[in-house]
């Protein structure tokens, strides 16, 4: 196996340690932890189900499978989601971290991941033995026209919206992908957690009248237009985590091609791998409830709205950052200094400032140049920041 990296979040101590110095307090972007209450609604269906003595079913009840192909329909433009082809998850990062072992994947296969992204991609192939390959396009897999070689993937990832740098894959892109991993005997699994959090209708704008993006205008991959209607060799993965503020509870999904979702659910059911039945109950109630997903999307918004006129105020320039949860953010000096992890040296100013925010080179080295910076934060603290960056922003 290829051995682990070292967690990368040590690293940050020393900047934590300064921005905790400043006057008004450390105001950490860091980390993209949800610090908003669980709704009631979904507090009230765990709660209700806390008698829970028998074993849950690691495939989830049915109820919850049928709400989640209820949830494609409604939210996501997906008509025709098999039930028997969804899986409930302990959170979708074991998820990302044992599927390609849960797959079968091996010493001799790759996996392939984009280039600046999630971690726990490139830790999922290094579980499983196999290698880890950042991709920036599907070039970086050989030739786009040829049939598989060497370099050919096992299992590629998509992440849409991304984690970090916000950017959305339109379903041109997607098609295009989709269409090439079939060429190639590729398994696609796509990471979807911030589907949700779509900032293109803006809510500072008014977004739409449900409060929620547009079914559909984050595509999945298991979308008909992307998709041609078969799920065939296709993953989505999705998180209520974030949308719901449940990360806590650990209550995730994996949803597509039905042999697939067989596959790695006989190996959950021999391996223990299944959701406690109070969670899924939570899960059936978080995913039958559009309300509570929009109040938390105008939460963040807002702060999104603010915190990002702050930063272009004091001179910092976001790149992407369509949706999710994040801004990706750099600055003249910062990008133009060549490669490597620049993004240190915003960390240095926003520490100065008492903001703790991530380095891009978290996210693998093409990201060096930007730094990831968190919504999830109180009103207060995001108020609080912005009024430090506008300090800034007038040269003080
Ligand atoms: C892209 C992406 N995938 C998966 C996860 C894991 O989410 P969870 O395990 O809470 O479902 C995260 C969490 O930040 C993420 O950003």
């Amino acid at each position: 196996m290829e051995s682990l990296p070292d967690f990368p979040w040590d690293s940050l101590a020393p900047y934590k340690e300064r921005a905790s110095s400043h006057v008004g307090g450390l105001i950490d972007l860091s980390v993209g932890t949800p610090v908003d209450p669980t709704p009631d609604v979904v507090r009230a269906a765990l709660t209700a189900a806390a008698d829970a003595h028998g074993y849950p079913q690691t495939w989830g009840t049915p109820a919850l499978r049928e709400a989640v192909v209820a949830w494609f329909a409604r939210r996501r433009g997906v008509p025709d989601v098999n039930p028997d082809g969804v899986l409930p998850t302990i959170g979708s990062k074991e998820l990302v971290a044992w599927l390609p072992t849960l797959l079968g994947a091996g010493p001799g296969d790759v996996v392939a991941f984009p280039a600046v992204a999630y971690p726990t991609y490139d830790i999922g192939a290094r579980l499983a033995g196999a290698s880890p390959q950042p991709m920036h396009s599907l070039t970086d897999l050989g030739p786009v026209t040829t049939g598989p070689s060497m370099t050919t993937p096992k299992l590629l990832w998509l992440n849409s919206p991304s984690n970090p740098t916000g950017q959305v894959l339109d379903h041109e892109h997607l098609t295009k992908v989709v269409r090439w991993a079939r060429q190639h005997g590729v398994i696609v699994a796509s990471d979807e957690c911030y589907a949700e959090l779509d900032w293109r209708a803006d809510v500072m704008a008014g977004g739409t009248s449900s409060g929620l993006p547009t079914p559909g205008a984050v595509p999945s991959i298991l979308d008909p237009r992307v998709c041609g209607g078969s799920h065939e060799g296709l993953l989505a993965v999705y998180s209520l985590s974030k949308q719901s503020s449940m990360a806590g509870y650990r209550a995730a999904f994996v949803a597509g091609d039905p042999a697939l979702v067989g596959r790695l659910l006989e190996i959950r059911k021999h391996a223990g791998m299944m959701v406690p039945w109070p969670v899924q109950q939570a899960m059936l109630a978080a995913l039958t409830d559009d309300t509570h997903v929009a109040e938390q999307r105008v939460r963040y918004g807002i702060r999104r709205w603010h915190l990002r006129t702050a930063l272009e105020h004091a001179g910092y320039r976001i790149d992407y950052s369509d949706a999710g949860l994040y801004l990706w953010v750099t600055r003249r000096g910062v990008e133009d200094a060549g490669a490597g992890s620049r993004c240190w040296t915003i960390l240095d100013e926003m520490a100065d400032l008492g903001i703790l925010v991530a380095p891009g080179s978290f996210y693998g080295a093409a990201g060096g140049r930007h730094v990831r910076i968190a919504l999830t934060a109180t009103d207060e603290r995001i108020g609080a920041a912005v009024q430090r960056l506008a300090h800034r922003g007038q040269g003080g």
